[in-house]
């Protein structure tokens, strides 16, 4: 439920931005911007001059069909960029790598996306050393010929912007042949703000040992509850049905249950039946369904809090209401009692 209406707060915001596309100065100077660094026309193409020395740029780089640069130039350019402060666009060109970009460790866009779409040549994304992003969303979408993603070093997502608490994570119609990695997975799993929702793939066929297994578990009164003791993710769901358990200390090791599905279909794409698909379970001795139960009790308490704000307010217009009722009753209490005394007075 947080999580559709957090959606919905930053896809409004995504049009809101998109339809006002704010000169990013006021940004840059917030942020402390060397002039020397900074690039301040509104989109990026190949001839304008680009501080190259730095290590800190501010720009909004917009990469598109139009960019005349190759891919040796790019390298050139952005050989020093470590930081990039502003947004990220590399759209619908026809780079086979992302490469040039290898460098950049953070990108911090504010109320903007990183944006890495329609790219139909590209075979890698090539942002190894990314770390840190700060932004909305991060979307790789179809970009048809990639089979590698390796954002292997990304740590932090954090969404500054204050209209959501998650950064979304979309990753959609790459190669047929692009498959997610394990260890990929648990780099995305273990970045708490990182909504996962929006990833769309096949988990890389790989066999189970005794800490990953893939596969969905379905763990009924015939199984095996000592073998799970030693698992860590389940790369598939996890099922609890018709047992007579009294704990789940058997998962005690458990942190991740993470189902993958790829579907190119749109219409998934676009509805929230994948939402509350993964769990990040930090189980500690409760299962997902506890987790499940908790996510609804915080919205239950959330509702209680609601409920009782209502009801000061109920009291609190009562009180009001009360107090001006008895006001009134006694100023016409005593407006009906003086007035006969003064003008009896005046009549005497
Ligand atoms: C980028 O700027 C150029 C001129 O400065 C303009 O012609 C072009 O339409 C702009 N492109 C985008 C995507 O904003
Ligand atoms: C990418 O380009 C397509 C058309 O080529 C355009 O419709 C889309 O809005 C662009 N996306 C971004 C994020 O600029
Ligand atoms: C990525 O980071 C590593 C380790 O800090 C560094 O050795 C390497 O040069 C960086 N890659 C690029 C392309 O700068
Ligand atoms: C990719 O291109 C299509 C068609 O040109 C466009 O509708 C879509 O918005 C683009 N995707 C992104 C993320 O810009
Ligand atoms: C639970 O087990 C019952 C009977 O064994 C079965 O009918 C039902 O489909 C199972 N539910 C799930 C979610 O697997």
């Amino acid at each position: 439920m947080n999580a559709i209406v957090s959606w919905l707060l930053v896809m409004t915001s995504v049009i809101l931005v998109d339809s006002v596309r704010v000169d990013s100065s006021l940004f840059f100077k917030k942020k402390g911007c060397d002039p020397r660094c900074t690039v301040t026309q509104s989109n990026f193409t190949g001839n304008l001059n680009f501080p190259s020395e730095c290590q800190t740029v501010c720009a909004d780089i917009y990469i598109d069909e139009t960019c005349d640069l190759s891919e040796v130039q790019l390298t050139s350019l952005f050989k020093n960029m470590k930081h990039l402060i502003g947004s990220l666009v590399v759209n619908g060109t026809k780079l086979t790598s992302g490469k040039f970009l290898a460098g950049l460790e953070t990108i911090v866009t504010d109320h903007y996306d990183i944006v890495w779409a329609n790219n139909t040549e590209m075979v890698e994304l090539g942002l190894s050393n990314l770390s840190v992003i700060d932004c909305r969303r991060l979307e790789i979408s179809q970009n048809s010929k990639m089979t590698d993603l390796s954002l292997l070093n990304l740590q932090t997502a954090l969404s500054s912007s204050n209209t959501a608490s998650y950064v979304w994570l979309e990753v959609y119609k790459l190669s047929a042949n692009f498959c997610m990695p394990f260890d990929q997975m648990e780099v995305f799993l273990a970045i708490q703000n990182l909504n996962l929702a929006y990833v769309k793939a096949n988990y890389c066929p790989t066999k189970s040992d005794s800490t990953r297994i893939y596969g969905d578990v379905i763990i009924d009164s015939n199984s095996n509850f000592d073998s799970m003791k030693s698992v860590e993710t389940i790369f598939g769901s996890l099922i609890i049905n018709g047992t007579d358990l009294e704990n789940l200390d058997f998962l005690k090791n458990l942190k991740y249950i993470a189902p993958l599905g790829s579907t190119d279909d749109e219409n998934e794409i676009k509805s929230f039946n994948s939402l509350h698909k993964i769990y990040r379970a930090s189980i500690n001795g409760h299962s997902c369904e506890a987790i499940e139960y908790k996510e609804k009790m915080r919205i239950k308490e959330w509702k209680a809090v609601v409920v009782k704000d209502f009801s000061f307010i109920v009291i609190g217009i009562s009180v009001v209401v009360m107090v001006l009722l008895t006001c009134i009753v006694f100023w016409l209490k005593k407006y009906r009692t003086v007035r006969p005394v003064k003008s009896s007075s005046i009549n005497l």
